[in-house]
Protein backbone atom coordinates (compact mmCIF):
# COMPACT_ATOMS: atom_id res chain seq x y z
CA UNK A 1 0.00 0.00 0.00
CA UNK A 2 0.99 3.62 -1.25
CA UNK A 3 0.63 5.61 2.31
CA UNK A 4 0.08 8.40 0.25
CA UNK A 5 -2.07 7.67 -2.10
CA UNK A 6 -5.56 8.34 -2.43
CA UNK A 7 -7.91 8.24 -4.69
CA UNK A 8 -11.47 10.61 -5.03
CA UNK A 9 -14.48 8.87 -5.99
CA UNK A 10 -17.23 11.86 -7.58
CA UNK A 11 -14.74 14.69 -9.86
CA UNK A 12 -17.12 16.89 -9.84
CA UNK A 13 -17.15 20.57 -7.67
CA UNK A 14 -16.22 19.03 -4.15
CA UNK A 15 -14.17 16.27 -5.58
CA UNK A 16 -12.24 18.67 -7.90
CA UNK A 17 -11.92 21.46 -5.49
CA UNK A 18 -10.49 18.98 -3.02
CA UNK A 19 -8.14 17.39 -5.70
CA UNK A 20 -6.81 20.79 -6.42
CA UNK A 21 -6.52 21.69 -2.72
CA UNK A 22 -4.63 18.50 -2.06
CA UNK A 23 -1.93 19.01 -5.45
CA UNK A 24 -1.38 22.56 -4.16
CA UNK A 25 -0.75 21.22 -0.56
CA UNK A 26 1.67 18.31 -1.87
CA UNK A 27 0.62 16.25 0.80
CA UNK A 28 -0.60 13.01 -1.35
CA UNK A 29 2.31 10.80 -3.45
CA UNK A 30 -0.56 9.98 -6.09
CA UNK A 31 -4.50 11.29 -6.52
CA UNK A 32 -6.86 9.21 -8.27
CA UNK A 33 -9.98 11.01 -9.06
CA UNK A 34 -12.89 8.50 -10.32
CA UNK A 35 -16.30 9.56 -12.13
CA UNK A 36 -19.11 7.97 -14.12
CA UNK A 37 -18.24 11.20 -16.54
CA UNK A 38 -15.37 10.33 -18.47
CA UNK A 39 -14.73 13.06 -20.26
CA UNK A 40 -14.91 15.34 -16.91
CA UNK A 41 -12.39 12.88 -14.93
CA UNK A 42 -10.12 12.68 -17.54
CA UNK A 43 -10.43 17.17 -18.24
CA UNK A 44 -10.02 17.63 -14.84
CA UNK A 45 -7.30 15.58 -13.82
CA UNK A 46 -5.39 16.93 -16.54
CA UNK A 47 -5.94 20.04 -15.73
CA UNK A 48 -5.34 19.55 -11.67
CA UNK A 49 -2.34 17.52 -12.90
CA UNK A 50 -0.76 20.67 -14.50
CA UNK A 51 -1.88 23.17 -11.72
CA UNK A 52 0.46 21.02 -9.77
CA UNK A 53 3.66 20.83 -11.71
CA UNK A 54 3.06 24.48 -12.35
CA UNK A 55 3.16 24.63 -8.77
CA UNK A 56 6.08 22.60 -7.76
CA UNK A 57 4.17 19.92 -6.50
CA UNK A 58 4.99 16.08 -6.41
CA UNK A 59 1.93 15.12 -6.18
CA UNK A 60 0.95 12.82 -9.53
CA UNK A 61 -3.21 13.53 -10.29
CA UNK A 62 -4.59 10.89 -12.49
CA UNK A 63 -8.39 9.14 -13.13
CA UNK A 64 -9.22 5.42 -13.03
CA UNK A 65 -10.71 3.95 -15.73
CA UNK A 66 -11.95 0.99 -13.78
CA UNK A 67 -12.27 -0.04 -10.13
CA UNK A 68 -8.87 -1.89 -9.77
CA UNK A 69 -7.26 1.45 -10.43
CA UNK A 70 -7.78 2.57 -6.87
CA UNK A 71 -5.55 -0.35 -5.70
CA UNK A 72 -3.29 0.48 -3.01
CA UNK A 73 -5.07 3.21 -2.00
CA UNK A 74 -4.30 4.53 2.09
CA UNK A 75 -7.05 6.66 1.85
CA UNK A 76 -10.34 7.33 -0.28
CA UNK A 77 -12.95 10.33 -0.69
CA UNK A 78 -16.42 9.54 -1.35
CA UNK A 79 -17.87 13.21 -3.03
CA UNK A 80 -20.08 11.02 -5.39
CA UNK A 81 -23.73 11.78 -5.87
CA UNK A 82 -26.51 14.43 -6.41
CA UNK A 83 -26.22 18.25 -4.88
CA UNK A 84 -28.71 19.97 -3.23
CA UNK A 85 -30.75 22.64 -5.54
CA UNK A 86 -32.80 25.03 -4.26
CA UNK A 87 -35.75 24.30 -2.49
CA UNK A 88 -34.45 20.19 -2.07
CA UNK A 89 -32.84 19.78 1.73
CA UNK A 90 -30.06 17.54 2.28
CA UNK A 91 -32.25 14.72 2.81
CA UNK A 92 -34.17 14.91 -0.60
CA UNK A 93 -30.90 13.22 -1.96
CA UNK A 94 -31.61 10.55 0.28
CA UNK A 95 -32.05 7.15 -1.77
CA UNK A 96 -30.32 8.64 -5.01
CA UNK A 97 -27.19 8.84 -3.44
CA UNK A 98 -27.80 5.65 -1.41
CA UNK A 99 -27.95 3.51 -4.11
CA UNK A 100 -24.49 5.29 -5.40
CA UNK A 101 -22.70 5.17 -2.22
CA UNK A 102 -23.47 1.23 -2.16
CA UNK A 103 -22.23 0.95 -5.41
CA UNK A 104 -18.91 3.20 -4.46
CA UNK A 105 -18.30 0.82 -1.37
CA UNK A 106 -18.53 -2.07 -2.92
CA UNK A 107 -15.84 -0.69 -5.18
CA UNK A 108 -13.58 -0.14 -2.08
CA UNK A 109 -14.49 -3.17 -0.34
CA UNK A 110 -13.37 -5.13 -3.21
CA UNK A 111 -10.18 -3.44 -4.22
CA UNK A 112 -8.96 -0.83 -1.18
CA UNK A 113 -10.18 -2.67 1.68
CA UNK A 114 -7.80 -1.45 4.09
CA UNK A 115 -8.31 2.10 3.19
CA UNK A 116 -9.82 4.76 5.28
CA UNK A 117 -12.97 6.19 4.04
CA UNK A 118 -13.79 10.12 4.43
CA UNK A 119 -17.55 10.11 3.18
CA UNK A 120 -18.72 13.53 1.79
CA UNK A 121 -21.63 12.87 0.09
CA UNK A 122 -25.23 14.06 1.29
CA UNK A 123 -27.10 13.36 3.40
CA UNK A 124 -24.03 13.89 5.48
CA UNK A 125 -24.63 11.34 8.58
CA UNK A 126 -27.66 8.96 6.88
CA UNK A 127 -24.47 8.24 4.41
CA UNK A 128 -22.11 7.26 6.69
CA UNK A 129 -24.18 4.66 8.46
CA UNK A 130 -24.62 3.25 5.43
CA UNK A 131 -21.07 3.36 4.43
CA UNK A 132 -20.52 1.57 7.41
CA UNK A 133 -23.15 -1.19 7.52
CA UNK A 134 -23.34 -1.83 3.28
CA UNK A 135 -19.13 -2.34 4.16
CA UNK A 136 -19.13 -3.86 7.50
CA UNK A 137 -16.13 -2.06 7.91
CA UNK A 138 -14.90 -0.52 11.55
CA UNK A 139 -16.05 2.77 12.97
CA UNK A 140 -12.86 4.18 13.15
CA UNK A 141 -12.53 3.76 9.10
CA UNK A 142 -15.09 5.54 8.03
CA UNK A 143 -15.79 8.85 9.12
CA UNK A 144 -18.01 11.86 7.62
CA UNK A 145 -17.13 15.44 7.08
CA UNK A 146 -19.31 18.39 7.72
CA UNK A 147 -18.78 19.80 11.40
CA UNK A 148 -14.93 20.87 10.31
CA UNK A 149 -17.47 23.18 7.58
CA UNK A 150 -19.93 24.02 9.77
CA UNK A 151 -17.54 25.38 12.33
CA UNK A 152 -16.19 27.49 9.61
CA UNK A 153 -19.36 28.50 8.35
CA UNK A 154 -19.94 29.69 12.25
CA UNK A 155 -16.65 31.56 12.16
CA UNK A 156 -17.44 33.59 9.37
CA UNK A 157 -20.81 34.74 10.80
CA UNK A 158 -18.95 35.51 14.05
CA UNK A 159 -16.26 37.84 11.79
CA UNK A 160 -18.86 39.19 10.08
CA UNK A 161 -20.85 40.15 13.35
CA UNK A 162 -17.66 41.53 15.11
CA UNK A 163 -15.59 42.99 12.07
CA UNK A 164 -11.77 41.86 13.70
CA UNK A 165 -10.72 38.68 15.18
CA UNK A 166 -10.31 36.82 11.49
CA UNK A 167 -8.05 33.76 11.98
CA UNK A 168 -8.27 33.25 15.40
CA UNK A 169 -12.09 32.53 15.37
CA UNK A 170 -12.52 28.60 17.14
CA UNK A 171 -15.77 28.01 16.57
CA UNK A 172 -17.60 24.58 17.77
CA UNK A 173 -20.44 22.92 15.82
CA UNK A 174 -21.77 18.90 16.47
CA UNK A 175 -25.15 16.82 15.78
CA UNK A 176 -26.07 16.01 12.50
CA UNK A 177 -25.05 17.95 9.08
CA UNK A 178 -28.87 18.91 8.88
CA UNK A 179 -31.00 21.67 9.56
CA UNK A 180 -31.13 20.80 13.25
CA UNK A 181 -26.98 20.79 13.96
CA UNK A 182 -25.78 22.16 17.11
CA UNK A 183 -23.63 25.51 17.45
CA UNK A 184 -22.06 25.43 20.63
CA UNK A 185 -20.93 29.28 21.59
CA UNK A 186 -20.00 28.19 24.91
CA UNK A 187 -17.32 26.34 23.23
CA UNK A 188 -16.47 29.04 20.61
CA UNK A 189 -13.85 31.39 20.89
CA UNK A 190 -12.21 34.61 19.52
CA UNK A 191 -8.27 34.57 20.50
CA UNK A 192 -8.75 32.60 23.83
CA UNK A 193 -11.72 35.12 24.39
CA UNK A 194 -15.81 33.51 25.16
CA UNK A 195 -17.99 34.74 22.44
CA UNK A 196 -19.99 36.17 25.34
CA UNK A 197 -17.60 38.50 26.39
CA UNK A 198 -17.29 39.79 22.98
CA UNK A 199 -21.01 39.26 21.54
CA UNK A 200 -24.55 40.24 22.77
CA UNK A 201 -27.14 36.81 23.68
CA UNK A 202 -29.16 38.04 20.65
CA UNK A 203 -25.70 38.67 18.05
CA UNK A 204 -24.85 34.94 19.18
CA UNK A 205 -28.43 33.52 18.90
CA UNK A 206 -28.29 35.16 15.05
CA UNK A 207 -24.95 33.59 14.19
CA UNK A 208 -26.53 30.50 15.20
CA UNK A 209 -29.26 30.83 13.09
CA UNK A 210 -27.19 31.93 10.08
CA UNK A 211 -24.98 28.72 10.59
CA UNK A 212 -27.92 26.28 10.63
CA UNK A 213 -28.54 27.89 7.28
CA UNK A 214 -25.52 28.53 5.87
CA UNK A 215 -25.39 25.78 2.93
CA UNK A 216 -29.14 26.70 2.16
CA UNK A 217 -28.28 30.68 1.66
CA UNK A 218 -25.24 29.84 -1.01
CA UNK A 219 -27.92 26.65 -2.91
CA UNK A 220 -29.88 29.29 -3.29
CA UNK A 221 -27.49 32.14 -4.75
CA UNK A 222 -26.03 29.41 -6.90
CA UNK A 223 -28.98 27.92 -8.36
CA UNK A 224 -27.78 24.61 -9.87
CA UNK A 225 -25.78 23.12 -7.03
CA UNK A 226 -24.16 23.79 -3.13
CA UNK A 227 -20.79 24.86 -1.81
CA UNK A 228 -17.70 23.18 -2.69
CA UNK A 229 -14.64 25.62 -1.52
CA UNK A 230 -15.11 25.71 2.08
CA UNK A 231 -16.39 21.80 1.95
CA UNK A 232 -13.14 20.71 -0.07
CA UNK A 233 -11.02 22.85 1.90
CA UNK A 234 -12.94 21.52 5.43
CA UNK A 235 -12.10 18.08 3.66
CA UNK A 236 -8.61 18.71 3.29
CA UNK A 237 -7.97 19.07 6.63
CA UNK A 238 -9.18 15.49 7.33
CA UNK A 239 -7.29 14.21 4.97
CA UNK A 240 -3.71 15.67 6.21
CA UNK A 241 -4.17 14.42 10.16
CA UNK A 242 -4.74 10.94 8.36
CA UNK A 243 -2.02 10.52 5.81
CA UNK A 244 0.22 12.20 7.96
CA UNK A 245 -1.09 10.66 11.50
CA UNK A 246 -1.97 14.62 12.99
CA UNK A 247 -3.87 13.30 16.14
CA UNK A 248 -5.57 16.49 15.46
CA UNK A 249 -9.15 17.05 16.83
CA UNK A 250 -12.29 17.87 14.37
CA UNK A 251 -15.64 17.52 14.65
CA UNK A 252 -16.88 14.55 12.42
CA UNK A 253 -19.68 12.31 11.38
CA UNK A 254 -18.89 9.00 13.45
CA UNK A 255 -20.76 6.32 14.64
CA UNK A 256 -21.51 6.39 18.53
CA UNK A 257 -20.80 4.02 20.97
CA UNK A 258 -22.25 4.62 23.27
CA UNK A 259 -20.97 8.39 23.66
CA UNK A 260 -23.23 11.36 24.37
CA UNK A 261 -25.74 8.34 25.65
CA UNK A 262 -26.26 6.94 21.96
CA UNK A 263 -25.58 3.84 19.89
CA UNK A 264 -26.02 2.54 16.46
CA UNK A 265 -26.31 6.04 15.51
CA UNK A 266 -24.16 8.32 13.40
CA UNK A 267 -23.76 12.17 14.41
CA UNK A 268 -21.15 14.66 14.51
CA UNK A 269 -19.09 14.57 17.60
CA UNK A 270 -15.30 16.03 18.31
CA UNK A 271 -13.16 12.81 17.32
CA UNK A 272 -9.21 12.95 17.04
CA UNK A 273 -7.88 12.19 13.75
CA UNK A 274 -4.96 9.86 13.18
CA UNK A 275 -3.38 7.09 10.89
CA UNK A 276 -6.39 4.54 11.75
CA UNK A 277 -8.81 7.44 10.72
CA UNK A 278 -10.92 7.86 14.17
CA UNK A 279 -8.46 6.93 16.74
CA UNK A 280 -10.47 8.39 19.18
CA UNK A 281 -14.19 10.27 20.20
CA UNK A 282 -14.21 12.84 22.60
CA UNK A 283 -17.11 13.55 25.17
CA UNK A 284 -17.98 17.30 25.69
CA UNK A 285 -19.64 18.64 28.48
CA UNK A 286 -23.31 19.84 27.60
CA UNK A 287 -25.46 21.51 29.00
CA UNK A 288 -29.20 20.48 29.43
CA UNK A 289 -30.49 22.64 26.56
CA UNK A 290 -28.11 21.68 24.56
CA UNK A 291 -28.16 18.06 25.65
CA UNK A 292 -31.74 18.38 24.30
CA UNK A 293 -30.97 19.50 21.08
CA UNK A 294 -28.15 17.06 20.47
CA UNK A 295 -30.78 14.48 21.13
CA UNK A 296 -33.16 16.06 18.72
CA UNK A 297 -30.66 16.15 16.28
CA UNK A 298 -29.86 12.36 16.27
CA UNK A 299 -33.89 11.37 16.34
CA UNK A 300 -33.39 12.91 12.55
CA UNK A 301 -30.57 11.11 10.87
CA UNK A 302 -32.82 7.98 12.49
CA UNK A 303 -35.28 8.43 10.81
CA UNK A 304 -33.57 8.40 7.77
CA UNK A 305 -31.71 5.66 8.75
CA UNK A 306 -35.39 4.06 9.04
CA UNK A 307 -35.79 5.12 5.41
CA UNK A 308 -32.91 3.29 4.04
CA UNK A 309 -33.84 0.01 6.17
CA UNK A 310 -37.36 0.13 4.90
CA UNK A 311 -36.41 0.45 1.14
CA UNK A 312 -33.41 -2.60 2.04
CA UNK A 313 -30.80 -0.16 1.28
CA UNK A 314 -28.28 -1.49 4.28
CA UNK A 315 -27.55 -5.30 3.50
CA UNK A 316 -24.12 -5.99 2.40
P1 LIG B 1 -21.43 17.47 -8.27
O1 LIG B 1 -22.71 17.16 -8.96
O2 LIG B 1 -20.64 18.65 -8.74
O3 LIG B 1 -20.47 16.19 -8.34
C1 LIG B 1 -20.89 14.90 -8.03
C2 LIG B 1 -20.18 13.96 -8.97
O4 LIG B 1 -20.47 12.61 -8.59
C3 LIG B 1 -20.60 14.11 -10.45
O5 LIG B 1 -19.49 14.43 -11.27
C4 LIG B 1 -21.17 12.72 -10.79
O6 LIG B 1 -20.92 12.33 -12.12
C5 LIG B 1 -20.42 11.85 -9.79
N1 LIG B 1 -21.00 10.53 -9.60
C6 LIG B 1 -22.30 10.17 -9.52
N2 LIG B 1 -22.40 8.83 -9.37
C7 LIG B 1 -21.13 8.34 -9.32
C8 LIG B 1 -20.57 7.03 -9.16
N3 LIG B 1 -21.33 5.94 -9.00
N4 LIG B 1 -19.22 6.92 -9.18
C9 LIG B 1 -18.43 7.99 -9.35
N5 LIG B 1 -18.91 9.25 -9.49
C10 LIG B 1 -20.24 9.41 -9.49
O7 LIG B 1 -21.76 17.62 -6.71
P2 LIG B 1 -20.84 18.29 -5.58
O8 LIG B 1 -21.20 19.70 -5.43
O9 LIG B 1 -19.43 17.92 -5.84
O10 LIG B 1 -21.35 17.52 -4.27
C11 LIG B 1 -21.09 16.14 -4.12
C12 LIG B 1 -21.84 15.60 -2.90
O11 LIG B 1 -21.30 16.16 -1.70
C13 LIG B 1 -23.33 15.94 -2.87
O12 LIG B 1 -24.07 14.86 -2.36
C14 LIG B 1 -23.40 17.12 -1.91
O13 LIG B 1 -24.68 17.27 -1.32
C15 LIG B 1 -22.35 16.72 -0.91
N6 LIG B 1 -21.81 17.81 -0.11
C16 LIG B 1 -21.63 17.54 1.22
C17 LIG B 1 -21.09 18.49 2.04
C18 LIG B 1 -20.85 18.16 3.47
O14 LIG B 1 -20.65 19.06 4.27
N7 LIG B 1 -20.85 16.90 3.85
C19 LIG B 1 -20.71 19.81 1.54
C20 LIG B 1 -20.89 19.97 0.13
C21 LIG B 1 -21.43 18.98 -0.67
C1 LIG C 1 -23.53 22.32 2.41
O1 LIG C 1 -23.71 22.41 3.64
C2 LIG C 1 -24.96 21.18 0.78
O2 LIG C 1 -24.13 20.04 2.66
C3 LIG C 1 -23.85 21.03 1.73
O3 LIG C 1 -23.09 23.25 1.74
Amino acid sequence: MDTKKIAIIGAGNVGSTLAYTLASKNICSHIVLKDIKQNLVKAMALDISQSANAAKSSTRVTYAQEGKDIEGCRLIVITAGLPRLPGMSRNDLLLTNAKILKEVMNEIKEYAPKAIVIVVSNPLDAMVYAALKVSGFPRNQIVGMAGILDSARMSHFILEKLGYGAGQIESSVMGGHGDDMVPLPNFSTVAGLALTEVLSDEDIEDIVEKTKNGGAQIVKYLEKGSAYYAPAHATSLMVEAILNDKKEIYPCAVMLEGEYGFNDIVSGVPVMLGKNGVEKVIELHLNQSQKELFARSVDSVQQLVDTLIENDFLNQ
